[in-house]
């Protein structure tokens, strides 16, 4: 199944001045909104997950899944990336399965969630690059600690990106994309206020563009956080606390100042959590989920494709020449 490399998707994005979201998914409906709001609104679209994410209790039983679920989207520029690889072998797992690109996140310690050492990061993120270009697959790294819970269970502090560690970073690992920490953080509790310049520095992201100017920049912890979808969620059982996210208008600012990906888990989540739980409620004999599940997938991919207006993804397909990655198989080693 040929799929579009992160590296050949952002350059794209860069030459045309707009950004890509990439949006995390757990389960095959998920997907599928995605993939139908990249149909719908004609734009090129990321997809990643992050291991262990899924319900599944096998990463390959769903990344197949997902692969095969992307084959129905031929019409659709598609990079399948990994996000927030823990360690090499998990990236390289994710490479062996089919995944266009990976993200070593050697920030922080696997075991301990601790900072690593910038030696530290930049050793795995060598070893990570090195199997990757040998599959012509994209490698994304991550430097400084984006806040926040990726998996639910684990908080980071956040450690801001220092631009001259992210040129020498860049120069010794030769990644295709680098996701700076500027101080926005992973999940559903972010700001404690609308976020202003002392919290979300936006000027970080001028500063390293300018010194590493072919390397693309991510911005993760991206999520609005809709005080609408909170209230629904609540409402019917949740407990979302009240946050502020990164508002839109800061997101397609970055795309102006250097940010080619655009990182959204958070958000599509409580779209789809919203819509499942007011299904649910609004039958009180429902036990088979795939009604409460169609409803959320449907939620998500409206959010999705409000999000690819914004961004600027939005008819970029169409000027685009996909599909050159060829999967592992095709290629020699
Ligand atoms: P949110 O938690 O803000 O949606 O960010 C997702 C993300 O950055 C995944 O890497």
């Amino acid at each position: 199944m040929p799929l579009c490399t992160l590296r050949e998707v952002l350059d794209h994005a860069r030459a045309g001045g707009y950004g890509v979201g990439a949006f995390n998914v757990t389960d095959a409906e998920q997907v599928e909104a995605v993939l139908e709001a990249a149909r719908r609104t004609g734009s090129p679209v990321i997809v990643q997950t992050i291991s262990g994410a899924s319900a599944f209790a096998s990463d390959e039983l769903y990344w197949d899944l997902l692969l095969r679920t992307v084959d129905h989207y031929d019409d659709v520029p598609v990079v399948v990336h990994l996000d927030h690889g823990p360690d090499a072998q998990t990236c390289f797992r994710a490479i062996d399965a089919g995944f266009s690109s990976v993200m070593i996140d050697g920030s922080l310690d696997p075991v301990t969630h601790q900072p690593t050492t910038f030696d530290a990061n930049i050793e795995v993120t060598r070893e990570v690059v090195a199997y990757a270009r040998r599959h012509g697959v994209s490698v994304e790294g991550e430097l400084g600690t984006i806040g926040g819970s990726k998996d639910g269970a684990t908080h980071a502090e956040i450690v801001l990106a220092d631009p001259e560690e992210a040129a020498e970073f860049v120069a010794r690992t030769d990644v295709d994309a680098l996701a700076v920490a500027i101080g926005t953080s992973h999940g559903a509790y972010k700001f404690t206020s609308p976020p202003d310049s002392s919290v979300l520095h936006m000027d970080l992201i001028e500063e390293i563009a300018r010194l590493i100017p072919t390397t693309h920049l991510v911005m993760h912890g991206s999520s609005s956080l809709p005080a609408d979808l909170r209230e629904i969620i609540n409402a019917h059982g949740g407990g979302l606390p009240e946050s502020w996210g990164v508002p839109e208008v800061e997101k397609a600012r970055s795309t102006q100042l250097g940010v080619t990906k655009i990182n959204q888990g958070m958000d599509s989540h409580m779209a789809y959590a919203a819509a499942m739980r007011t299904t649910m409620a609004g039958d009180p004999l429902a036990a088979d989920p795939a009604p409460a599940a169609r409803a959320g997938s449907a939620a998500m991919a409206d959010m999705i494709a409000e999000r690819m207006a914004v961004f600027g993804q939005a008819g970029r397909a169409r000027d685009y020449a996909p599909r050159v990655f060829r999967s592992p198989a095709a290629l020699p080693l």
